[in-house]
């Protein structure tokens, strides 16, 4: 089997400009934090399909559930001949809606993106395996600053699942939102997937499972530094720590110094000191409310046209159309 080739609109040499800016900004910032998307090297992608079958991982098995009720919905409401997924991992449940364009006989293409060239070869290999009379496109890509260079097509829909819109901070997902609205001609659509808010009880624990791979997940993006900028960091020195922030509604991931340390960084010829206890935030993870989502779409052109939620509406897809 021949693997499909991939479009690079982010190269690796961009790419590691890009985390030495993002990691000196962050790291010299008060309170440090860190941009989520450096979680996925190989191991990180791998990391992240092992929480996604977590039993306290929620929302991968109930958007699979929503897909599995609703992808014929989806695929008549947008006659879509292209399907473009943002952020696309494993394409695991992405099968449901190619499935349901399939079988309405629309299917023609497939264009996966994503920041992680590992996950996207695989998963580019296997659709392209599953579905022969497919046009599968995988983009080494940065969602955040390389829609414009997506391809164009008569009747796409842009994917956007897993609640990864919940990982851009409010004014990134303004700037995010506009982007891919800008992306689309009118009459193209956006598939969403969000978690909703809900109990904390449940919330939390999906992002602090029992077994500790969130936490070897949160973890990673040190080894990352380490081994990209040749920092030092003591990996078991930091504990994960998820926090349910109830004025923002988000899940807060952050790492803990469990005692004081000083950290060289030496791509970026930087020391950093970190107090017992200090903690830097890695990642939120925002929870919606249905009127709250809808208001955004609707603020950069994207008009809602389905809204589907679980039973415990602990999560919801979007269908909106570019007007
Ligand atoms: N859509 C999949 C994966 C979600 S995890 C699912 O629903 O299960 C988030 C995915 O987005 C990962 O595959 C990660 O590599 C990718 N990602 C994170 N930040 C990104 C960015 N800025 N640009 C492109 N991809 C990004
Ligand atoms: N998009 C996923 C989410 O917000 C990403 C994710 C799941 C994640 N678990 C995580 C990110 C733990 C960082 C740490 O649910």
């Amino acid at each position: 089997m021949t693997a499909p080739h991939l479009d690079v609109h982010l190269s690796p040499d961009a790419a590691e400009q890009a985390l030495r800016r993002d990691a000196l900004v962050g790291l010299t910032a008060e309170p440090k934090w860190l941009p989520p998307k450096w979680f996925y090297d190989d191991r990180g992608s791998e990391l992240f399909e092992e929480i996604t079958a977590l039993p306290e991982y929620y929302p991968t098995r109930t958007e699979r559930a929503l897909l599995a009720e609703h992808a014929g919905a989806v695929a008549a409401a947008t006659g879509a001949d292209t399907l473009v997924e943002l952020g696309s991992g494993s394409s695991e449940k992405t099968r449901l809606l190619l499935d349901a364009m399939q079988e309405q006989g629309t299917l023609r293409r497939y264009v996966p993106q994503d920041v992680s060239r590992s996950a996207l070869a695989a998963a580019t290999a296997e659709v392209a395996a599953e579905y022969p009379g497919v046009q599968v496109q995988g983009v080494v890509g940065d969602f955040t600053a390389d829609l414009e260079a997506l391809p164009r097509g008569n009747r796409r829909m842009i994917a956007f699942l897993g609640g990864t819109l919940g990982n851009l901070v409010p004014a990134e997902r303004t700037a995010f939102l506009a982007a891919v609205r800008a992306a689309l001609v009118d009459g193209e659509h956006l598939l969403l997937g969000v978690g909703l808010v809900t109990d904390p009880q449940v919330l939390v624990p999906a992002y602090d499972d029992a077994a500790g791979v969130t936490a070897e997940f949160n973890r990673n993006v040190l080894h990352v530094l380490n081994r990209e900028l040749g920092a030092n960091f003591d990996v078991d020195a930091f504990e994960h720590v998820a926090v349910w922030d109830a004025e923002q509604e988000w899940i807060e991931m952050r790492l803990q110094a469990t005692r004081a340390m000083r950290v060289h960084v030496a791509e970026l010829d930087l020391d950093v000191s970190f107090a017992a206890g200090e903690q830097l935030r890695t990642e939120v993870s925002a929870k919606f409310r249905l009127e709250g989502v809808q208001a955004e779409l609707a603020a950069v052109g994207l008009e809602v046209a389905g809204t589907w939620t679980d039973p415990d509406q602990r999560f919801a897809l979007l269908l909106a159309r570019a007007t």
